[in-house]
């Protein structure tokens, strides 16, 4: 009777030491799981879409316009109710790897997750570790605006059977160790793709294109590839670097999109991390060659030659060669030869401030010339930009700039 008794509350207290445990675990991971999670946040930029105001981090709420209508991200931060408080791991992980939330509906890809199935569920899990950190915020943020039939999430299997492959990141044995870092990040966590990759109609990756180059919220994201004139073949692997942490160098300058994407993730990457990335952009293939483009005629060359003496010579020189890292060099310049002037058009009609990084500090600025300037006197500027000091890219239209302008 005795000797049962003692058994009894072994187990039983075996059953507690257990319970206490593994609660132990999942209440509290270790500091260094949760620095790792918060690195791979910033290296996700997890912020960018699910902070709206600085003050309640990861609260959600963030209007996202996509093509097909606008979406607002959800709250992650540990409130029970209307953040990720309440769910565990598995559905965190089953979330981020296969875009499928706590009720089993699919997700739209302006959650990144096509790009997050790339990552471990150890890193995932990180991840979810540091966010159980944060302050809980109450929020519940607007039901999706999506236009139909995208309104119907259940249209979002059909999307996920005909473009999303789950999966992690296979390294390729025959690279390097740091080229296979810069394959996971670029194509997982930071998810460069999302928008430096075409989409196709339904928003998905156009499939033998990666990295082409891609039109977002009225900004095109450059070619990343090895492309001659529009691509990073003039980019060494030190000017990549030094572009993703500090925001410029002596060939362009970080604006719109990517300015924010160098603030809130790149420019805190580790220096390993970043030189991956830069390894693994510059063995990229060359892919889709340049176009070849018939020089403009020599009054329209004339017109915008007019136009950059008067408003542009300032900053910029005559001879488009700039001051590097204040005033960025024009001849040369991959996004300003992009087949698609979309970036170059919004610096000139909105201008532009320089992002300042703790290592490149000192503020710049362009003006803006919507009101000064024409379409047509931007449409000429932008062409003789284009095709001068050794540059060629398509010709654009005033009606193009129009465009531009309403956006
Ligand atoms: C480009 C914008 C963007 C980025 C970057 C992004 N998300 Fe999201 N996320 C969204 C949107 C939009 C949704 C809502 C999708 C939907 O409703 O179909 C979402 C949904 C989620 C959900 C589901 C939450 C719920 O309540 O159902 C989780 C979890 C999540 N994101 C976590 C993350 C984490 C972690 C990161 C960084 C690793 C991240 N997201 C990065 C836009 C983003
Ligand atoms: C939210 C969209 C977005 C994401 C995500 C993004 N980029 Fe960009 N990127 C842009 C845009 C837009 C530009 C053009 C900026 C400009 O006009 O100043 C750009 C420009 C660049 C350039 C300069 C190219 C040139 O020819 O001047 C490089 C290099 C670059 N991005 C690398 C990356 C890498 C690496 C990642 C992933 C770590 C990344 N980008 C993620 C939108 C994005
Ligand atoms: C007061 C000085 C100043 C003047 C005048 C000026 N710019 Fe700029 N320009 C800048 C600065 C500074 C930047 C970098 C902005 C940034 O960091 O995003 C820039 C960027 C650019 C870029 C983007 C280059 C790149 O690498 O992405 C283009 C294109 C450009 N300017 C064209 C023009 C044209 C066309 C005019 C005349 C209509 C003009 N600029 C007038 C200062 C000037």
């Amino acid at each position: 009777m005795q000797g049962r008794h003692h058994a009894m509350r072994a187990i039983l207290a075996l059953a507690l030491l257990c319970s206490a445990f593994s609660g132990e675990a999942q209440a509290e991971p270790s500091a260094d799981t949760v620095a790792r999670g918060k690195a791979l946040a910033e290296a996700a930029d997890c912020a960018s879409c699910h902070t709206t105001d600085p003050s309640k981090p990861f609260a959600g709420g963030k209007r996202i316009d996509t093509p097909l209508g606008a979406i607002y991200s959800p709250n992650l931060t540990p409130d029970r109710e209307t953040g990720l408080g309440a769910w565990s791991d598995d559905e965190f992980h089953r979330a981020l790897r296969y875009g499928v939330g706590r009720d089993g509906s699919r997700y739209y890809p302006a959650f990144p997750y096509p790009n997050f199935t790339k990552m471990i569920r150890d890193d995932l899990l990180a991840i979810r570790a540091y966010l159980a950190t944060l302050t809980p915020v109450h929020n519940s943020p607007p039901p999706p605006e999506l236009r139909w039939p995208l309104n119907y999430r259940v249209v979002m299997r059909a999307w996920n059977f005909l473009f999303f492959q789950p999966g992690i990141f296979e390294p390729n044995q025959q690279k390097s160790t740091e080229w296979n870092r810069g394959g996971y990040l670029v194509t997982g966590a930071a998810h460069c793709g999302a928008c430096h990759t075409p989409k196709n109609i339904f928003g998905a990756d156009r499939r033998g294109r990666a990295f082409g180059g891609g039109l977002v919220q009225g900004w095109f994201a450059p070619r990343l590839d090895g492309a001659e004139r529009s691509g990073l073949k003039s980019w060494s692997v030190g000017d990549i670097v030094e572009y993703l942490q500090s925001g410029r160098n002596g060939r362009s300058h970080a604006g719109g999109l990517m300015a924010e994407v160098v603030a809130n993730s790149t420019s805190k990457m580790s220096d390993a991390d970043v030189r991956a990335i830069a390894v693994y952009l510059k063995d990229l293939p060359a892919g889709k060659p340049d176009p070849v483009v018939t020089p403009p005629p020599q009054a329209e060359i004339a017109a915008g030659k007019a136009v950059y003496a008067h408003a542009c010579v300032a900053c910029h020189e005559a001879d488009g060669s700039g001051t590097p890292r204040i005033y960025p060099p024009l001849p040369g310049n991959a996004n300003l030869q992009s087949v698609d002037p979309s970036s170059t058009l919004r610096v000139i009609l909105d201008g532009a401030q320089t992002i300042t990084t703790p290592r490149a500090p000192n503020p710049g600025s362009m003006p803006a010339y919507a009101k000064q300037l024409s379409d047509q006197q931007i449409a000429d500027v932008a062409n003789y930009m284009r095709n001068s000091w050794g540059n060629a890219a398509p010709l654009v239209t005033p009606a193009q700039v129009k465009k531009a302008r309403m956006q």
